[in-house]
């Protein structure tokens, strides 16, 4: 059956690679196959987690020279025909996101178009949902076009802010009731949309 060739860009520790992967290792992930991890930083728990699932992984580092050409050419390499941003912590130009010619989606740790855009990444969400005293958050899967968390949304959901909640309390909440739920489920459907476009085009 045909599938579709996935990429996955990483910056951290790794957890919603880790949702892709055990979602492929039990079947859910039926239209598409992680074929590619690209860290852009030596060292990340990412790394070890492709490593440990088998999937082809490489370090471009983000401030290294021609970060987005090279990753253009390692997405080229592997007949990638799509791309999950997954805790990937670097803003894409509207060149790279012009010059792939296939589907790039995010997940973001907030309720868009709350908490978001440039300067929203990682605990920080958390601390300005908290900080302006939201009591629901949530997370979302979106497109990725020119615009920081800018595109059009594939799927969210929310979770509640309870009294007490740190940062970490609240991201990690977040996490298990609604990112590793959305991601593994957002890049089926993508994957499974590109999956009939080739059958069309057959
Ligand atoms: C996740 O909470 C993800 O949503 C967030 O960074 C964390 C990475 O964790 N991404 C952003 O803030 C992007 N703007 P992980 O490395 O364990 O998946």
């Amino acid at each position: 059956m045909l599938t579709a060739r996935i990429a996955v860009l990483v910056s951290g520790g790794g957890t919603n690679l880790q949702a892709l992967i055990d979602c492929q290792a039990r079947g859910g992930l039926k239209s598409g196959g992680l074929s590619l991890v690209i860290a852009d930083k030596a060292g990340v728990g990412a790394i070890g987690r492709a490593e440990s699932a088998g999937i082809p992984c490489q370090v471009i580092p983000r401030r290294g020279p021609d970060f987005e050409g090279k990753v253009l050419s390692a997405l080229e390499a592997h007949r990638i025909d799509m791309v999950v941003l997954a805790g990937f912590l670097g803003i894409l130009s509207g060149g790279f996101v012009r010059s792939f010619p296939g589907p790039i989606i995010n997940i973001h740790p907030a309720l868009i178009p709350s908490f978001c855009g440039k300067g929203f990444y990682g605990l920080r969400v958390h601390q300005a949902a908290l900080d302006y005293g939201v009591k629901v958050t949530g997370a979302t899967v979106h497109y990725v076009n020119e615009i920081p968390d800018g595109g059009k949304i594939i799927l969210q959901k929310a979770v509640d802010v309870l009294p007490g909640d740190t940062p970490e309390m609240l991201q990690r909440r977040v996490m298990e009731q609604a990112e590793w739920v959305l991601l593994p489920q957002a890049a089926e459907m993508v994957a499974a949309q590109i999956v009939r476009e080739k059958e069309n085009t057959l």
